[in-house]
């Protein structure tokens, strides 16, 4: 007999088939999937080996599954989540929660009774090197934060070259840089400093093809006593990410691009460089999982809540509601 766990993956696309892999990588999940998109449903089940495949929600519903990743476009998430926690079982939900705050709350209730389990999937929370610098922050040796900064951009067509024809392309669906890619930052942030209170920004679509959204945005914000900046675009040529820590004594950064965090206090010193060990795509993913698993089983808590995964939707509807104000508005 086999101890693995049954796990649902719903949404085959981009993420989906990741995690289909990734899951499958840990060897402690048997996967199933549902998606209604028939020829990739075919595609992902044959590449990947799997026993059971479904095109029908309610029969992905009522089949034996032990948990479930929710990886179709945001505006689905939080209806999927209600009826798979309803059935108490465990949700990995794919980032942003939602595309607003619609049902929220049902949600928090219906996963309220003991044993059912959700994490949010923002995956840099996985990140060795940011988990380190978290761990370095937490310590105190830097002293209390003052000052954050984040700075992001990717050109998104080399990355996804299909983003007029998916869910990026309206925001109804999760679609913009605000609720796909800025929301990484915006929680990674919140996650080392405390939850923004307030904020004002500014977006504009600039350069990407064939889509209306906004693909650059800059937020100014304070969680709290802290004062932070996060500017992102979605159409520059060098892929880099950081996010700037700025405490009383020293500062911390972090270097996706450079799979690396640093830091420095004394100011006639130099970058002290924290490099992590090399990390391929899937990488995260797979520590993701394995993650989700032993908090399915257990023996850890979620990386992301419900309840942060929440907190950062505020932040994004805020910033969204901020753009077209021009004020500065509360999450
Ligand atoms: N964590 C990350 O790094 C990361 C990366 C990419 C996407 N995402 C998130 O994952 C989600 C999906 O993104 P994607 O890029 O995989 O999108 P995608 O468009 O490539 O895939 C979504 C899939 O869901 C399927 N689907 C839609 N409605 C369905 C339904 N009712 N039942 C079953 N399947 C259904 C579609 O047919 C499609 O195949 C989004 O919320 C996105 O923000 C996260």
């Amino acid at each position: 007999m086999s101890s693995k766990l049954k796990v649902l993956v719903i949404g085959v696309g981009s993420i989906g088939e990741r995690h289909t892999r990734c899951f499958q990588q840990t060897a402690r999940a048997v996967v199933s999937i549902c998606e209604i998109n028939d020829g990739l449903r075919t595609r992902i089940a044959n590449r990947y080996g799997l026993a059971n495949a479904f095109g029908d929600w309610s029969e992905a519903l009522a089949s034996d599954f032990d948990a479930a990743v929710i990886c179709t476009p945001a505006h689905l998430h939080i209806p999927m989540a209600i009826e798979i926690a309803e059935r108490k079982r465990h949700l990995l939900i794919e980032k942003p929660l939602s595309t607003n705050l619609e049902r929220v709350d049902e949600l928090k209730r219906s996963i309220a009774s003991p044993g059912v389990a959700v994490m949010v999937a923002y995956v840099m929370r996985v990140h060795p090197a940011l988990l380190a610098m978290k761990a370095a922050l937490d310590s105190n040796r830097f002293g209390g934060p003052v000052h954050v900064s984040g700075c992001s951009g990717q050109h998104f067509p080399t990355y996804r070259p299909a983003y007029r024809e998916i869910y990026y392309r309206d925001r109804a669906t999760g679609g913009g840089a605000i609720q796909d890619a800025l929301t990484h930052v915006i929680n990674a942030a919140e996650w080392l400093v405390g939850p923004i209170d307030r904020l004002a920004a500014d977006c504009s679509h600039q350069v990407l093809e064939g889509v209306d959204v906004e693909d650059t945005v800059n937020v100014i914000a304070r969680h709290g006593g802290v004062l932070a900046s996060y500017s992102l675009n979605q159409h520059q040529a060098p892929n880099e990410s950081s996010l700037t820590v700025v405490c009383q004594l020293g500062t911390a950064r972090f270097e996706s691009h450079q799979q690396r965090w640093r830091w420095q206090i004394d100011p006639a010193d130099r970058w002290h460089d924290e490099p992590c060990e090399p990390l391929e795509r899937d990488d995260l993913f797979i520590a993701q999982a394995n993650r989700f698993l032993d908090v399915v089983e257990g023996n850890a808590v979620p990386t992301c809540t419900l309840d942060e995964g929440t907190q950062t939707l505020r932040t994004n509807q805020a910033i969204l509601r901020a753009c077209e104000s021009r004020e500065w508005t509360r999450p």
